[in-house]
């Protein structure tokens, strides 16, 4: 039966380190506000003249096939998990098949938010399944940081969202004892104006005027409770799902790579779970919310730190604007 197995991981982040203290100079908050709601201490925020999100996704993706030892060539289809694509149309996945050169392979985006490194992760696998494709780049990558503004009415989106890009290579195997084990998909749009970027968009049923913009309509909103509230009951059932899927309990898991959506929210989780520190890994104190990128990050730096060894099990776990929640399952 063909399967998926992750081949490498990689990813990229701007050199350019924004504290929280540096945020305190533009807008009325404090290291100590932003450390006890969100664990969250610096960020990176891309480098004018020179991040885009698909140069940032080249550069991830290009540690992660080094890391796999398969040339580029060999790449047969993209995936690409984004919020902040370059242009509203098209997606960043052709911008990044480009720029790495790879003319005439298939090349899609995924807009599924915070989740949507792993619903991208889901499609590649069944693709690799079905035996369409051998080889498959999986990429998150987002410049939310453009998006954001960085004054008084913008800040509870500011202190969280930032910068970064994430890869993982996926390559056909017969051998399920290193291979994706399963994948679990949700979404509710009845919550869809809890988190989101109204603009531009045609639900407003009018033109976009320069007044919504001096406004601030065009801003991001999040009711940071509702969400949450949400994100912990979502985590745990969509974890839940993955391992009776596969006959596994918590104590099966090696480590636990929860979306860096939150430290609160990461740390509720482990408490819930009961799972030691050393078992759920957390890098958002340093880049912040990173959206689809912020798995792929954690994926690769876990891989780099040891933390991921061939054999472990490993779970994903995702949720976000929509609201969409995801989990995978994997055996390294
Ligand atoms: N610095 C200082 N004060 C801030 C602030 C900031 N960056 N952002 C908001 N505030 C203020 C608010 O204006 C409010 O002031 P008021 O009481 O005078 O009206 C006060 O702090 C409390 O705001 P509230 O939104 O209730 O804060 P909170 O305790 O819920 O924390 C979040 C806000 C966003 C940190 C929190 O709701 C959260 O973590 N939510 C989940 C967000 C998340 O994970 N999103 C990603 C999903 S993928």
């Amino acid at each position: 039966m063909n399967l998926s197995r992750i081949a490498g991981v990689g990813h990229y982040v701007p050199e350019n380190i924004v504290t929280n203290d540096d945020l305190s100079k533009l807008m009325p908050t404090s290291d100590e506000w932003i450390t006890e709601r969100t664990g969250i201490k610096e960020r990176r925020y891309f480098t004018e003249g020179k991040d885009t999100v698909a140069s940032m996704g080249a550069n991830a993706s290009r540690m992660a096939l080094q890391r796999a030892g398969i040339d580029v060539s060999e790449v047969e289809l993209i995936v690409f998990a984004t919020t902040t694509s370059e242009y509203y149309f098209p997606g960043s996945g052709v911008l990044l098949q480009r720029e790495l050169g790879l003319p005439g392979i298939p090349a899609m985006d995924i807009k599924m938010q915070c989740s949507g490194f792993i619903y991208a992760l889901s499609v590649a696998d069944q693709f690799i399944k079905s035996g369409m494709y051998k080889t498959a780049l999986v990429v998150g990558s987002e410049i939310q940081s453009n998006a954001i503004e960085l004054s008084e009415r913008g800040r509870n989106m500011a202190v969280i969202f930032a910068d970064g890009a994430g890869a993982a290579v996926l390559q056909q195997t017969q051998n399920k004892e290193h291979s994706i084990l399963s994948t679990h998909l949700h979404s509710d749009g009845t919550f869809a104006e809890e988190l989101y970027m109204r603009h531009p968009g045609s639900l407003l049923k009018k033109r976009l005027t320069a007044e919504m913009i001096t406004n601030g309509e065009v801003l991001p909103h999040m009711n940071g409770q509702l969400v949450f509230k949400n994100a912990i009951v979502r985590f745990m059932e969509v974890i839940s799902e993955a391992l009776e899927a596969n006959n596994y309990s918590k104590e099966d898991i090696d480590l636990l790579i929860p979306h860096q959506a939150n430290l609160r929210i990461s740390e509720y989780i482990r408490a819930k779970l009961e799972m030691h520190e050393d078992k759920v890994f957390n890098n958002i104190m340093r880049f912040g919310n990173t959206t689809t990128a912020s798995i792929p990050i954690a994926m690769s730096e876990a891989w780099a730190e040891g933390k991921i060894k061939p054999g472990d099990l490993v779970c994903l776990a995702a949720f976000g604007s929509g609201f969409t929640w995801a989990s995978a399952l994997i055996k390294w």
